[in-house]
């Protein structure tokens, strides 16, 4: 049966790892898969998440199975840190969550669960968008489409282009929305913006899905989720899918969450039923180890706040970086204003490199880019920018 297969494509962001690892050039540089570096280029353990572990690891009494939703501290602990305590939605019991493994497997758990009950409703996702989105949707079975969402003109938001595709997407199909640091762009829309998205889901009655997998990356924990919060207006209806890989650096232990919110209490509870055989069906029960880090971090107000002050570290690091890289830029002559860098949010920008220059810049400098231009910025460190920007000023 196996020799009839074909070769797969490598994955155009994992892949590019791999291809990373095994380049022997010294001066090699990864800007390709979203992970953090800090300035030695090195993805650390935060120290509160290292804390944590040694806190769960001295008290844990048992390797058996979690509940097939995971643990309810580390659910609750989840929708607080989305919503807010005081918040309708958590005071009215009306949203449920589902531990995942990772912002993929909620993803995938929405999927599956979307395609089973609403079998018609379609998914439109931003043009562009995560590479692996339209991927995860179709093997559900889910008919994707796309809406406008990026303005190669200016480098920014073609919101005019989007909330006009966004206000004739049918009732019951589902909107595909990243509740910051937009990846692949690194362009979100504000708050006001936020607000007209949010009428038109209402207005309209489609069902507003957010990716939200870098909150506190862009300007702050809160101000990272006044997209989604604009979103969560009574009686609206969501699922949101949201991850902890990067704000607790914790990617290998594939730690996320989809959580639903209904109508009322009922309704969420007879969506949780669904969620759980979904997850039942795909992976059995969660894994353990993420969850315990990140309940006992946010539950523990010194641990909590040590957290924060890290986050708020990687941003400015972040954000840094993206300055460093607009004046290098124009410092090695490179052709072109690249002062949109600065303004974008997030680990990504949009460099509005050719596929061509990607090529040249893996070929020639061992530089790593996602295919479309796409930087991972948390990749750049103040020893690497010289030798970065002189390569880029030399294709372009
Ligand atoms: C990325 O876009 O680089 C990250 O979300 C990692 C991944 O899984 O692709």
């Amino acid at each position: 049966m196996f020799e009839k297969l074909d070769m797969a494509p490598a994955d155009p962001i994992l892949g590019l790892s791999a291809a990373f690892k095994s380049d022997t050039n010294p001066q090699k540089i990864n800007l390709g898969v979203g992970v953090y570096q800090d300035d030695e280029g090195k993805t650390p353990i935060l120290p509160s998440v290292a804390e944590a572990e040694r806190r769960i690891v001295s008290s844990a009494t048992s390797k058996s199975y979690l509940a097939i939703d995971g643990t309810p501290e580390y659910n609750r602990a989840v929708q607080t840190l989305l919503l807010n305590e005081d918040h309708e939605i958590i005071r009215s019991e009306r949203a449920v969550t589902v531990q995942s493994p990772g912002g993929t497997g909620a993803l995938r758990i929405a999927g599956d669960f979307l395609a089973r009950h609403f079998p018609s409703a379609r998914l439109w996702l931003s043009q562009p968008t995560w590479a692996n989105h339209p991927k995860i949707f179709q093997s559900a079975g889910i008919d994707v489409q796309n809406y406008p969402y990026f303005d190669a003109s200016n480098n920014g938001l073609d919101f005019a282009s989007m909330i006009e595709a966004l206000r004739t997407v049918p009732a019951g199909d589902i909107v595909l929305l990243h509740g910051c640091c937009h990846n692949p762009t690194g362009v979100d829309p504000t708050s006001d913006q936020w607000e007209e998205i949010a009428d038109v889901a209402q207005e309209a009655g489609w069902l507003p899905l957010v990716d939200f997998a870098y909150q506190g990356f862009g300007d702050g924990l809160e101000e990272d989720a006044a997209g989604l919060r604009a979103l969560c207006r009574p009686g609206q209806e969501l699922l949101i899918a949201s991850s902890f890989s990067k704000n607790f650096g914790l990617y290998r232990e594939r730690i996320g969450a989809l959580t639903l919110v209904a109508k009322n209490s009922e309704a969420a509870a007879r969506g949780l039923s669904h969620l759980k055989i979904a997850v039942r069906t795909s992976y059995s029960n969660p894994p353990a180890h993420g969850s315990a880090i990140v309940a006992e971090i946010l539950s523990d107000a010194a641990l909590r706040s040590q957290w924060e002050d890290e986050v708020a570290q990687m941003r400015a690091r972040i954000n840094g970086m993206r300055r460093l890289l607009v004046d290098t830029l124009a410092e090695k002559g490179a052709q072109g204003d690249f002062s949109f860098i600065a303004r974008q949010r997030g680990m990504f920008s949009y460099s509005g490199l050719s596929d061509e220059q990607v090529k040249r810049l893996r070929e020639e400098y061992a530089i790593y880019i996602v295919g479309g231009g796409r930087i991972n910025v948390a990749g750049m460190t103040g020893a690497n920018m010289d030798v970065l920007c002189t390569a880029i000023a030399s294709v372009l």
